[in-house]
């Protein structure tokens, strides 16, 4: 592990302090060109006794704009200070969690997993345009059944094709046959690039897909592609629980960029998606009419707030790697004691082994009880699966009593 380490709260809250010495100031500099402020001061007032303490809420009302993305080189220099932050954010998720040579990344903090999703696959449209002259119709992006919505969603915006392929109904892999047989006839349809999108943890079971399933019947063709993975929910737990045995990390030749997503496992505020990819890529994106921002602007997104990437910062930095290893094997546990009850109950479920995903078959629970402890259907008309996320509210203690119900109603049923 090298940047990432765990921090004392003095530690963090001096480093944020003095990230925003190096940001100009709002309350105190003349600034009179920039089209933004700090929050208003008769809602947020900046003299505030609470702000003493929270690094992250003082980011938060002087509200630095972190538009554009900072390991190109030139940036905008007046919020330098939480830029740095989010540099080592990069950093980190790059190279501490994802195996990535040392300061061979781009990336930024993104308003969440589907941007994030969308910029891999935007970047990757121009590269097979403006490299290989492709047109948009012989593109295709390539996912699961078990993908999350964003990548049916960016085919649309990118004007581009997608394939769902099929997955084992049990195992939830890819079914490679039936893979082979869909890439031969997209090919036959005039195919010629693929966007391979590869899932570390789905949002509904949390299956992790192998990649070289998606890319063996393209390779086999010595055709182009570029593989993303979309770990927006399972980018920072399977490199933890699955440490030996995945292949979805820049250690991977093949993978050339990742989405994690902080607002899920990390809990950090909504709008901390994370974009990475290898160096070399996301000027693929890179607006030449964002003139007015120094360094251009190669993200989806636009003006994003600073204090989303110092709140990632601060919650990596105060676990460190070694207490996040705690935290995940800490939900793992949880998780395997949830599978012993449902077990013992006789309720069928899936769970990868690497998650903390639990999901039940819609027909061995009663939806009035999924209801009433807040599973999540995959379908609020027709569910066929009601999951259960343990995250970190989620306690033995809070599982105990949907156990207890299940036991109760199977035990009332024998009676009936
Ligand atoms: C696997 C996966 N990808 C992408 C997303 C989209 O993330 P967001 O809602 O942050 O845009 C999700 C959200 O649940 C997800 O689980």
């Amino acid at each position: 592990m090298g940047v990432w380490k765990k921090r004392t709260t003095e530690e963090i809250k001096n480093r944020v302090f003095d990230a925003l010495q190096h940001n100009a100031n709002f309350y105190e500099n003349n600034l009179l060109g920039v089209p933004a402020s700090h929050l208003d001061s008769k809602v947020f007032p900046e003299d505030s006794p609470l702000l003493k303490d929270a690094p992250f809420l003082t980011t938060l009302i002087h509200n630095p704009n972190h538009i554009g993305c900072h390991t190109l080189g030139d940036s905008e220099a007046f919020f330098a200070g939480t830029q740095e932050l989010e540099r080592e954010v990069i950093r980190i998720c790059a190279e501490d969690i994802l195996h990535g040579e040392p300061e061979q990344h781009d990336g930024y903090i993104a308003s969440g997993g589907t941007e994030a999703n969308m910029q891999a696959m935007w970047i990757y449209r121009n590269l097979f345009i403006r490299e290989y002259e492709a047109k948009a119709e012989e593109i295709l992006i390539i996912g699961s059944q078990d993908s999350h919505y964003s990548i049916v969603k960016a085919g649309n915006v990118l004007l581009l094709d997608v394939h769902l392929a099929t997955v084992d109904p049990t195992q939830r892999t890819i079914d490679r046959d039936a893979l082979e047989l869909d890439i031969a006839n997209w090919v036959k349809r005039g195919k010629k690039y693929f966007i391979v999108v590869a899932n570390m943890m789905t949002t509904m079971l949390g299956s992790v897909d192998d990649p070289d399933d998606y890319l063996a019947p393209i390779e086999k063709r010595g055709l182009s592609y570029r593989l993303h993975v979309d770990g927006a929910y399972g980018g920072f737990f399977y490199p933890f629980s699955n440490q030996q045995g995945s292949k979805l990390h820049f250690g991977n030749p093949k993978v050339s960029s990742v989405t994690l997503d902080a607002h899920k496992m990390v809990q950090a505020p909504y709008g901390t998606g994370v974009f990475l990819a290898r160096k070399g890529l996301i000027q693929y994106v890179n607006t030449d009419q964002a003139s007015y921002v120094k360094g251009l602007d190669a993200t989806l997104v636009g003006s994003r707030s600073g204090a989303n990437a110092v709140a990632v910062w601060m919650i990596l930095n105060t676990y460190g790697p070694h207490g996040w290893y705690e935290k995940v094997q800490v939900l793992m546990l949880r998780t395997d004691w949830l599978c012993r009850q449902l077990d013992a109950c006789g309720v069928r479920y899936y769970r990868q082994a690497y998650s903390n995903i639990v999901t039940i078959l819609a027909s061995d629970i009663e939806a009035n009880l999924a209801n009433r402890f807040g599973l999540v259907p995959d379908n609020h008309h027709d569910p066929n699966w009601f999951k259960i996320v343990v995250m970190d509210h989620v306690t033995v203690d809070k599982l105990e009593p949907f156990i207890a119900k299940i036991k109760q109603d199977a035990s009332t049923e024998l009676l009936t």
